[in-house]
């Protein structure tokens, strides 16, 4: 049986990547290793917990001696690496543990690999997770192509394009087999709500003010969650080695035109008078660094390999809204304890 790693599989993007790995491919084992941080929950996964080919570890990508003990103890095949800090303003409050992460974490992950892997590297997989924010800021015109020169702009995407570059570096001077991809906004079900769709339907559900930030002008490229695991998925089998892929959905929206759009989704779902949840937009403080647009030119990934995403905006809105409405227990346990001391230092 194959057995491939699956780093931050308790996170948003890493639980779907999970689901689909281990329902996609019930020959392979998967091990779902992750800190289980705040952003971190085995809730995630309770339809596939029990299933025969999945196994959960804690643990700490930053720890080298624990995650070299994981290597020499399961032998892997491949890695999906997902675990990260992700949150840009966390970034700018605490760059320190973005650098930890997503810098030494990685690095941790590649030694590990390269020690087992060293004398014979074929049909073996780093694959490493990553974000079009590496490319720093868009001006109105343009989109993010796979040969962009990389140009990050928060502790966040620093941190990310110095993952990418060590992943890179690894490739070219020890030969490790590795594909990067680099990905537009995701939204969808068990999105922690401190992103900006989660944040704000959850705010909507409980009439709270919905902070955009400076004039709301910000634009960002926007992909369904499970599309994303998708193309992951079609990548870590069908890319070539060394190769890099930008996967976005070809769906550019203004921050204030996805919220006045997400508030008249919810006045409908929640019955309220048209109109209503517009009253909650609050134009706050910007974000400082606050990168202009985001755009992903996603042809190289189309063309090669064939992939687009499945659902268009309005029908993946209305999926991640029907979900956060019919699961707003996983909604409460998310937002007790850290999470209101979080909201208070970032907003209040
Ligand atoms: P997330 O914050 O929801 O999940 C991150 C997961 O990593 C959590 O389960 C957390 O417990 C785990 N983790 C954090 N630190 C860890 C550590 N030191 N050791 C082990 N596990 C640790 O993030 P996400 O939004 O699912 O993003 C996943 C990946 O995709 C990240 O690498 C991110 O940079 C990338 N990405 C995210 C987006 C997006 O829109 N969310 C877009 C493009 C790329
Ligand atoms: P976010 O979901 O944090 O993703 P990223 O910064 O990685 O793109 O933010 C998306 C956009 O929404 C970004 O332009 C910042 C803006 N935003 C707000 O206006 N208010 C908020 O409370 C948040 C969290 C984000």
């Amino acid at each position: 049986m194959k057995k491939i790693l699956i780093t931050g599989g308790a996170g948003f993007i890493g639980s779907h990547v999970v689901r689909r790995f281990v329902t996609q491919y019930p020959e392979t084992t998967i091990v779902n290793l992750d800190a289980l941080t705040y952003a971190g929950n085995l809730n995630n996964l309770t339809d596939i917990e029990d299933a025969a080919n999945y196994t959960f570890v804690k643990g700490d990508i930053t720890d080298s001696t624990f995650v070299n003990q994981l290597f020499k103890e399961h032998h892997f095949d491949g890695v999906v690496h997902l675990a990260a800090e992700s949150h840009v303003d966390r970034s700018i409050t605490d760059p320190v543990s973005f650098v930890m992460t997503n810098v030494i974490g990685t690095v941790n992950l590649l030694n590990s690999f390269k020690e087992l892997w060293k004398a014979d590297f074929t049909n073996k997989r780093f694959y490493h997770v990553s974000t079009d924010e590496v490319y720093g800021t868009l001006g109105e015109t343009g989109l993010f192509k796979e040969t962009t020169s990389y140009d990050p702009n928060s502790p966040y995407s620093a941190s990310k394009a110095s993952s990418d570059h060590f992943v890179r570096a690894y490739g070219e001077t020890y030969g490790l087999p590795y594909v990067i991809s680099n990905c537009s906004n995701n939204y969808g079900p068990h999105h922690f709500p401190e992103k900006l769709i989660p944040l704000f339907i959850n705010n909507i559900i409980h009439n709270k003010p919905l902070p955009v930030y400076g004039d709301g002008n910000y634009t960002r490229d926007w992909l369904y969650v499970i599309d994303h695991a998708i193309a992951i998925d079609l990548a870590f089998h069908k890319a070539e080695n060394a190769a890099t892929y930008n996967i976005g959905g070809f769906n550019e929206w203004k921050n204030i035109d996805l919220v006045k759009l997400l508030c008249k989704m919810m006045d409908e779902k929640l019955g309220r008078d048209a109109g209503t949840s517009e009253k909650l937009i609050t134009y706050v403080t910007d974000r400082p660094g606050h990168d202009l647009r985001y755009a992903i030119d996603a042809s190289k990934i189309n063309q090669e390999l064939g992939w687009k995403p499945t659902v268009t905006f309005e029908q993946g809105l209305e999926k991640t809204i029907d979900w956060y409405l019919n699961n707003d227990e996983w909604l409460e346990q998310v937002t007790s304890g850290a999470y209101q001391d979080y909201y208070k230092k970032q907003y209040e």
